[in-house]
């Protein structure tokens, strides 16, 4: 067997996935390996978890979820701390990242609030705040926030009806829906005659932060957002502050995802605040909160940095927000975040079972090793997405030194050559068919994305803590792909 790279291609062992003691960013707390090598997930070897859940499956480790949510939560908290001169800081999870029932209680409970972009997430994130403080706290539902683009009138009510707290417009043609939305809500006597439908602006700053393009979001070319630059934010502001039926709460910015340098954000607060400023100036109104939206990044492999704390994070902006006030001679605003990635994220596993081994010649005594596990694009689009990097681990046994490293490429089993999880792996030479791969940090936009491609039916996701599990989602099963067969 040759171990040969392909030319220009790092050297071997360079691409190895870190074990969880040595990147403990990059997996979920409760990891680690038993006496005898083989993986922990919340106090569960991997051959307990996969004895109760089929292969592939994500593992969600609900302590290390519960503990991130509580960080963000605290941190917020904590910098923002009224007794500071602030006025308060609040923490959403951007449910986009991945949400069911038991997640949004789970992250309310720990002191978050919840992102929500549809109205399917909205829903879900209601059940969850009736189960957590009780059907009265659906009526009033600040703890909640609405966003998208193309709103209509009907998802607008909703979240008027429900007082989320966080009702983020993103476009002039929304505040005429959101205005007839609350002449509707004071006919039907759903709102008193006078009662104001609270609203935010989702403004697009300019600044040009994050991953790939498809998830940067602070730039003016695409379709989020009303331009600070261009005027079109100034113009919806105004039209919202003349309309009786609204109140305008907050000014609201995201500009993008997976970013690692708290630069962009830094930026991004001195251009909303200002605005801020130069609106109060025009108009006499202040806002009183601003949302800086999501987007902290995470580790995906042992190439990333270790990503900023929360409470990192919390200060740069809590900083910024306070240098910016005081220059502008304006009251502090709330202040809000939106991780979604940051909390989701690396608290999931995938497990893997490796079905096929395929030894490719590149020329020149080079070759990969292609290895097929039983899962793919349609558990993981992000790769084929954004070229996103991930990377594996051999999670039901510890690797033997003395085998060497193969250059790999783990693939699933689409119909498609981009069906790529991890592009670039070193693997233990000796991998076999029925050797178990985890692949970390896939908790955010994983399943969430997840689609039944080629009627592959969508793992599960087992939560695993303190040496018990249980279903998160169940794993989809063939009955269900013909369900809704007409
Ligand atoms: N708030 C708003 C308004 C957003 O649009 C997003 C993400 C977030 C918060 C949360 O961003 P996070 O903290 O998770 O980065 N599917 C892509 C990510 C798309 C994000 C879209 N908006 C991915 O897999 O990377």
């Amino acid at each position: 067997m040759t171990d040969q790279i392909p030319a220009g291609e790092p050297p071997l062992g360079s691409l190895s996935c870190p074990e969880p003691e040595d990147r403990p960013d990059l997996w979920p707390t409760t990891a680690r390996r038993t006496d005898d090598g083989e993986l922990v997930l919340g106090g569960l070897t991997v051959s307990e978890i996969l004895a109760e859940a089929p292969s592939p499956v994500f593992v969600l480790d609900e302590a290390d979820l519960r503990g991130r949510a509580a960080s963000w939560a605290a941190a917020m908290h904590e910098e923002f701390w009224p007794s500071y001169g602030m006025a308060g800081g609040e923490a959403f999870y951007a449910g986009k990242a991945f949400l069911t029932t038991k997640v949004a209680q789970w992250v309310l409970e720990e002191g978050m609030g919840i992102d929500t972009a549809s109205r399917g997430e909205l829903a879900v994130s209601l059940a969850a705040l009736q189960e957590v403080s009780g059907e009265e706290a659906t009526t009033d539902a600040t703890r909640l926030g609405l966003h998208g683009n193309g709103k209509t009138q009907a998802e607008i009510a909703v979240a008027l009806t429900h007082h989320v707290g966080h009702l983020v417009l993103d476009s002039l043609e929304e505040v005429e829906l959101a205005v007839r939305a609350v002449r509707e809500l004071r006919a039907s006597g759903v709102y008193g005659p006078e009662e104001t439908g609270k609203v935010m602006v989702r403004l697009t700053t300019g600044v040009h932060a994050g991953g790939h393009e498809y998830i940067s979001t602070g730039h003016e070319d695409q379709k989020f957002g009303l331009s600070v630059h261009g005027g079109a934010a100034r113009q919806t502001i105004d039209a919202i502050i003349a309309a009786p039926e609204l109140e305008l709460h907050g000014l609201h910015s995201h500009i993008g995802s997976q970013i690692l340098d708290l630069a962009g954000f830094r930026e991004a607060v001195g251009i909303v605040l200002t605005l801020r400023h130069e609106v109060a100036v025009d108009t006499g109104h202040l806002c009183p909160e601003v949302d800086l939206g999501g987007g902290y990044g995470i580790a995906y492999t042992g190439a990333d940095p270790v990503p900023p704390s929360p409470a990192q994070v919390a200060r740069t902006l809590a900083e910024a927000v306070r240098e910016t006030c005081e220059r502008l001679g304006d009251e502090v605003p709330t202040v809000s975040i939106e991780p979604g990635r940051a909390v989701a994220g690396p608290t999931t596993v995938t497990l893997y079972t490796v079905t096929g081994l395929k030894r490719v010649e590149l020329g020149e005594g080079a070759s990969r090793l292609y290895v097929s596990i039983d899962g793919g694009m349609s558990d993981n689009i992000r790769p084929a997405l954004y070229e996103a990097a991930y990377t594996a681990l051999v999670a039901n046994r510890r690797p033997d030194p003395q085998a060497g490293l193969v250059r790999s490429r783990v693939v699933g089993k689409h119909c498609e050559s981009g069906d790529v999880v991890v592009r670039d792996v070193d693997l233990p030479a000796d991998l076999a068919v029925g050797d178990v791969l985890a692949v970390p940090a896939t908790g955010a936009y994983g399943r969430s994305m997840a689609s039944n491609y080629n009627l592959f039916t969508r793992p599960g996701v087992r939560w695993v803590c303190e040496g018990e599990s249980g279903w998160v989602l169940r794993p989809e099963t063939i009955e269900d792909l013909v369900r809704l067969e007409g």
